[in-house]
């Protein structure tokens, strides 16, 4: 289809933004910031509470203006966009926010039809059909005729995220997706993120406080900091002399980086 079908995969920058200002009135959230989340990679915002995370990933779908600057997503201008062209950059988002709990009255499965039967034509086998799928993709089987209040936390999460991949999207955005949980669902949490990753092409981009999921899952990392951004693979990150990388990992993040560029990962 794209003129990129080369031999070589090329890996474009799928979300870009440029020299971002950003305030709730006195309150400075970004000063000149710049980054970027490369195409069918998996980047983690990283930064202390209050540092700007949920607010990066408002202003990817669009919820969010900043004062300033330019926003980039799969290669649409944000700042030229009105409502409905907001709209269609959203359409190609699947976003599984803090606060985005499933609707209690629900089932399970109506709940992940949702946004299906809201945005789209499809008859309800064809409904059915993908809903399967994605819960299927989650590993969440047999739970489609229960109400979210009869799910543990952990398998909560994964059905919020069958719903968020429900129409196919192209960027998954995804706040804080391990908040709340125990290690094994952490890890559960994860493997799914990067599966998606793999099997499916998802760009994927998740802001976390763990940091060693964090560590493990990204191959970028972009760290909120002082207002701006730093970035880098978490080799770069590991090896950086720069004492405001060093300070923001910790002796202990550092370590550990240390040991999974040192090949401790599977490829
Ligand atoms: N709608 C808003 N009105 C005023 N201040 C806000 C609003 N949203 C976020 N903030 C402030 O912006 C900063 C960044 O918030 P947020 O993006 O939620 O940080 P994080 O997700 O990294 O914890 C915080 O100081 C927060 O209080
Ligand atoms: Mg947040």
């Amino acid at each position: 289809m794209s003129a990129s079908a080369n031999v070589t995969e090329t890996i474009e920058s799928h979300v870009t933004f440029d020299s971002i200002f950003l305030s709730y009135g006195t309150r400075e959230v970004f000063r000149d910031l710049a980054c970027e989340m490369l195409a069918r990679r998996v980047t983690v915002l990283m930064g202390a509470s209050g540092a700007g995370k949920s607010t990066l990933l408002r202003m990817i779908g669009g919820l969010q203006r900043p004062d300033r600057g330019h926003i980039s997503v799969a290669g649409q201008a944000l700042q030229e966009l009105d409502e409905p062209g907001l709209a269609r950059v959203r359409k190609r988002l699947g976003m599984l926010f803090q606060n985005g709990a499933l609707l209690d009255s629900m089932t399970i499965f109506d709940n992940v039809a949702l946004p299906l039967r809201e945005h789209s034509s499809l008859t309800e086998a064809e409904i059915a059909t993908a809903v399967r799928e994605r819960l299927d993709a989650v590993g969440l089987e047999g739970v489609e005729n229960l109400l979210p209040g009869e799910l543990s936390g952990g398998m909560l999460r994964r059905a919020a995220l069958a719903r968020a991949i429900v129409e196919d999207p192209e960027i998954l955005l995804c706040d804080e997706p391990f908040s709340g949980l125990d290690p094994p669902n952490v890890e559960r949490i994860e493997a799914l993120l990067t599966q998606l990753n793999r099997e499916r092409g998802l760009t994927v981009i998740v802001t976390s406080h763990h940091m060693a999921s964090s560590l493990r899952m990204g191959h970028r990392l972009v760290l909120l900091r002082n207002n701006t951004a730093i970035s880098g693979t978490p080799e770069e990150l590991a090896t950086s002399d720069d004492s405001e990388i060093r300070d923001f990992l910790g002796a202990d993040g550092v370590a550990y980086l240390k040991t999974l560029s040192s090949g401790g990962t599977s490829e």
